[in-house]
């Protein structure tokens, strides 16, 4: 059975619902799939000073964390950031940057991967986060697996780099039809990718 790890960072919900309908997506496809999100680094005041921050903190502290050993078990890995000032939040790279001793010994490479992210504004930095998160998958000597233009659902959500969210200015802007058509695409991608890799 194919392995995907589907692991994000969240403040606010956005990247969680994503990360939420990828491992369904993923399972649908036939994968065994592990959903995990990243610890929180900010501080408690930063977190207090957002209602929604707060109310998703508080929603989803007891999930499962992730671990180094959730990519070096998947054969597919999806990364989800919300995008900071066009980057990666320093949540998910925290834990990237915790992976050294499994980069060192080949561990993260040879998998496929793929990023998803959300942003406030619809120029407000998708693609740049979403390349800033793969020059990390270089390094590992990952093979980006992204969804280009390869189906139909990729005309409508326009984003061939992986997948991403326009929240607008509240944040709360639900996924439409083209992200959740983009999203199942991904993840079943991802998959059959994963699993030729592994045949
Ligand atoms: C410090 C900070 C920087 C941000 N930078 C951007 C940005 O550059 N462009 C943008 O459109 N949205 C930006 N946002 C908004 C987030 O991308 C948006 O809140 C995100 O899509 C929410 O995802 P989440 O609900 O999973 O936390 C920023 C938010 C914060 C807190």
């Amino acid at each position: 059975m194919t392995k995907l790890a589907v692991i994000y960072y969240s403040s606010t919900g956005t990247i969680h619902s994503m990360a939420k309908r990828l491992a369904e997506a993923g399972e649908k496809a036939g994968a065994e799939v592990r959903l995990r999100q990243v610890p929180e680094l900010a501080p408690a005041e930063a977190i207090a000073s957002n209602a929604a921050w707060s109310q998703h903190f508080d929603a989803t502290k007891n999930e499962p964390k992730a671990t180094a050993n959730d990519v070096v078990w998947a054969d597919a890995v999806l990364f989800g950031t919300p995008t900071r000032y066009g980057n990666v939040s320093s949540q998910l790279k925290q834990f990237l940057d915790t992976l050294g001793p499994q980069w060192m010994q080949g561990l993260l490479a040879n998998k496929v991967y793929a990023g998803f992210t959300s942003t406030m504004t619809a120029h407000g930095g998708q693609e740049s986060t979403l390349l800033a998160l793969y020059n990390t998958i270089y390094h590992f000597g990952g093979l980006i697996v992204p969804p280009g233009y390869t189906d139909p659902v990729k005309f409508a959500d326009g984003n061939p780099y992986g997948v991403s969210h326009v929240t607008g200015g509240n944040n709360d802007a639900p996924l439409g039809d083209a992200q959740i058509g983009a999203l199942d695409h991904m993840a079943e991608r991802v998959v059959n990718f994963a699993a030729k890799l592994s045949a």
